[in-house]
């Protein structure tokens, strides 16, 4: 299973994918995630791409594939992998097409999680996120039982610093650059479009279902 989630800021792209590996079994590569992480340690990686993230602005083609790579030449990702975020551009859709052909396994499905645009501030400026699981909430949609604080492992919710109004806006806005992906994945004819506007159990309900057929 190599599969990818596109998807529009706040579609629920992480909120399908943490379903998705836990009961099919494959790594999440969230490159939003791996950026995070990098700027959480100050690794020079997250050094460089912390004014890109904190303001929404997409991370330099260069860079966002080579950290990709990096990721998918490690063991756990030579049975199956679920990319979430990656990729975003033209230039990354073509790099990962070279790069999993080389390789021997190309993408065998991606799944448009398609929402309305005008329901993706109220998302993501109440989502909030554990700092010890990376489990996602949202103050309204999917609190959690006790405010603050994690359901799966008792961890502080925090805020992720782009889900402020101003770099919601720079994310909509730098969308641009990833919507010409979704021609680009319907041509290749990998492109399922799932309706991302009903509750998170009925959009995965939809995904599990593409995804068991992949399985045959
Ligand atoms: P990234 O972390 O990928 O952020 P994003 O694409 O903006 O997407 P989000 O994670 O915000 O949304 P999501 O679809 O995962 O939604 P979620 O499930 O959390 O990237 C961050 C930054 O990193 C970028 O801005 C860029 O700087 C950089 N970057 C990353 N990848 C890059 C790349 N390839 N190239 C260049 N730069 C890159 O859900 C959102 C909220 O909605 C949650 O609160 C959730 O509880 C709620 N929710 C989810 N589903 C539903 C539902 N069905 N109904 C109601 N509420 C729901
Ligand atoms: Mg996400
Ligand atoms: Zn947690």
């Amino acid at each position: 299973m190599q599969i990818m989630l596109l998807g529009l800021p706040g579609a629920g792209k992480g909120t399908q994918a943490s379903r998705i590996v836990e009961e099919f079994h494959i790594p999440h590569i969230s490159t939003g995630d791996m950026f995070r992480a990098a700027i959480a340690q100050k690794t020079p990686v997250g050094l460089e791409v912390k004014q890109y993230l904190d303001s929404g602005r997409l991370v330099p083609d260069e860079l966002t594939i080579r950290v990709v790579q990096e990721r998918l030449s490690q063991g756990d990702a030579k049975n199956g992998f679920l990319l979430d975020g990656f990729p975003r551009t033209l230039p990354q859709a073509q790099a990962l097409d070279e790069l999993l052909n080389r390789l021997g396994r190309p993408l065998n499905r991606v799944l448009y999680i398609h929402v309305p645009e005008n329901v993706l501030m109220a998302r993501l400026t109440g989502r909030r996120i554990c700092r010890s699981c990376g489990a996602t909430y949202h103050v309204v949609f999917q609190p959690p039982k006790v405010e603050g604080v994690c359901d799966k492992c008792g961890g502080e919710l925090y805020q992720r610093s782009d889900d402020t109004p101003d770099a919601v806006k720079t994310r909509l806005e730098q969308y641009a650059q990833t919507a010409p992906l979704v021609d680009y994945y319907r041509d290749r004819k990998l492109l399922t479009q799932v309706d991302g506007e009903r509750p998170v159990e009925d959009v995965y309900e939809e995904v599990r279902r593409v995804l068991m057929s992949l399985e045959g």
